[in-house]
């Protein structure tokens, strides 16, 4: 089906190239004069036409539905003028052979799902494995390809390489409460959180790195943007400054973006997906944490806290109460300067005001936080001291705490969750639809 070159007939004079086309049925319509078939094989889709006569009354043909995995042969031809066809084409079939059939019980399933794509429902959670075959799923999965591959390209473009911290660990990036312990030999180990620390240690030797791997989080809440696994495309830049910091964010964002809509094939999956998208305009909004819960306090009615209360410096956003924000402003926010209490260990201090962090999320319309960085604390006592206050034992971290001893440089870096920012792009209800089989808290199957 990927195959666009074949000469096309006019069904008149004009005959088109004989093919011969593997697929498995994706939309089925019978009538007394012709059954029209669209075929589809991961690479496309191709309508087909079977004139009844010998051809659809056989047995086979009656076995036909939905997911039936076909080989049909024949004439493609331009599709008659007014008729809408994928590629404009179509397969005046004259032979054909079921490979595989199907049961027209999965019908209701894959029908179903691919129409109404209902992230919640539990029969639609078990039956991932069909709901994959449905167009919309198809689409996303191409579009985050699409991402990923947009992303690799930027970075090599931005001189960036690329390593593959472990996921097997003995230390936390984010906090305890989030961990998945294991026994490794007898040993408490946990699955990653985050490879940031391990990205502070490799700059040194390899200049600005990056790496996609999975991050674990045992979140303990159902939400619509958290995963227990996800991935995670983080970034460590050695000698910036914090709006370097900011600057690299906006640029790889709207790069990653002009890459995806420059494509024919996936802006045209972007255009089915979400028809309003719009490439964010630059520069993207920079507001600092204590600016956003003055805006907060300052809607009406305000935009309360997790208590029900005005925000107040020092409160957490809310996931609810960020999203509200983000939708009202409707565009890309660099939120800045959190307060140091709120934050993790490893955040550097703004040295104009030291109860806030040099730290930045990147909100969208949509979802909320899709990225988290910050600059680091590159002072080796100040880092000794941000353990004890946390509350975490430092000899686990000893080759992180080094990097402070042998040539410490001021440096930042950033974690994106690549299924946020595909529910942002997708304008998907839910990160759950953006992974291939979304694992969260009830759910590791299929
Ligand atoms: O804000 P987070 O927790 O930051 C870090 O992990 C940093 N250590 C990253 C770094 O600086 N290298 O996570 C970063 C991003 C979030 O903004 C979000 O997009 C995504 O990772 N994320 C999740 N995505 C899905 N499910 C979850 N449970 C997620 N937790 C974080
Ligand atoms: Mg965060």
């Amino acid at each position: 089906i990927n195959n666009k070159s074949v000469e096309l007939g006019d069904g008149k004079g004009k005959k088109g190239t004989r093919v011969k086309v593997y697929g498995r049925i994706h939309e089925l319509r019978v009538q007394k004069t012709t059954t029209f078939i669209t075929l589809k094989d991961g690479y496309g889709y191709l309508s087909c036409i079977l004139p009844a006569g010998d051809l659809t009354k056989n047995y086979d043909a009656l076995m036909f539905a939905l997911e039936t995995a076909l080989v049909v042969y024949g004439e493609m031809r331009a599709v008659p003028e007014g008729v809408k066809a994928p590629d404009n084409r179509e397969l005046h079939v004259d032979y054909y052979k079921v490979l595989g059939a199907a049961p027209s019980d999965l019908d209701a399933i894959t029908n179903r799902v691919s129409k109404e794509q209902d992230p919640w429902d539990a029969q639609m959670l078990d039956n991932r494995h069909l709901v994959l075959r449905g167009e919309n799923a198809s689409s996303v999965l191409k579009l985050r390809e699409f991402v990923e591959l947009a992303f690799i390209d930027t970075y090599r473009e931005m001189e960036f390489r690329k390593v593959s911290p472990p996921a097997m660990v003995q230390t936390q990036v984010e906090g305890g409460s989030t961990l998945f312990k294991y026994d490794y030999y007898g040993e408490e180990a946990y699955l990653t959180q985050s490879s940031q620390l391990y990205l502070e240690t490799v700059m040194q030797s390899l200049g600005n790195v990056y790496c996609i791997e999975k991050s674990f989080r045992a979140e303990k809440s159902l939400t619509r943007r958290h995963l227990s696994e996800y991935t995670h495309v983080e970034a460590e830049l050695d000698f910036i400054d914090f709006n370097d910091l900011l600057d690299h964010l906006e640029e790889i964002i709207s790069r990653v973006v002009d890459k995806v809509l420059a494509d024919e094939t996936m802006s045209g999956y972007l255009k089915a997906l979400n028809p309003n998208f719009q490439k964010p305009s630059r520069p993207f909004l920079r507001m600092k944490y204590s600016e956003a819960i003055e805006w907060l306090n300052k809607q009406d009615p305000p935009i309360l806290n997790e208590e029900g209360k005005p925000h107040v410096f020092g409160d957490d956003i809310a996931e609810a109460a960020e999203r509200r924000m983000t939708d009202i402003i409707n565009r890309p926010i660099l939120l800045t300067h959190f307060p140091v209490e709120i934050k993790a260990f490893y955040m550097k201090k703004d040295p104009q005001d030291p109860r806030v962090t040099e730290s930045v999320d990147v909100l969208m319309p949509g979802v909320g936080e899709i990225v988290g960085g910050s600059m680091r604390m590159d002072d080796y006592d100040e880092l000794i001291e941000a353990y004890k206050k946390n509350g975490i034992p430092h000899e686990p971290y000893y080759w992180y705490t080094d990097q402070r001893k042998y040539g410490s440089s001021p440096h930042g870096g950033y974690g994106l969750g690549l299924e946020r920012f595909l529910a942002w792009m997708a304008n998907q209800h839910t990160v759950r639809t953006c992974s291939l089989y979304s694992r969260f808290m009830g759910r590791c199957k299929p």
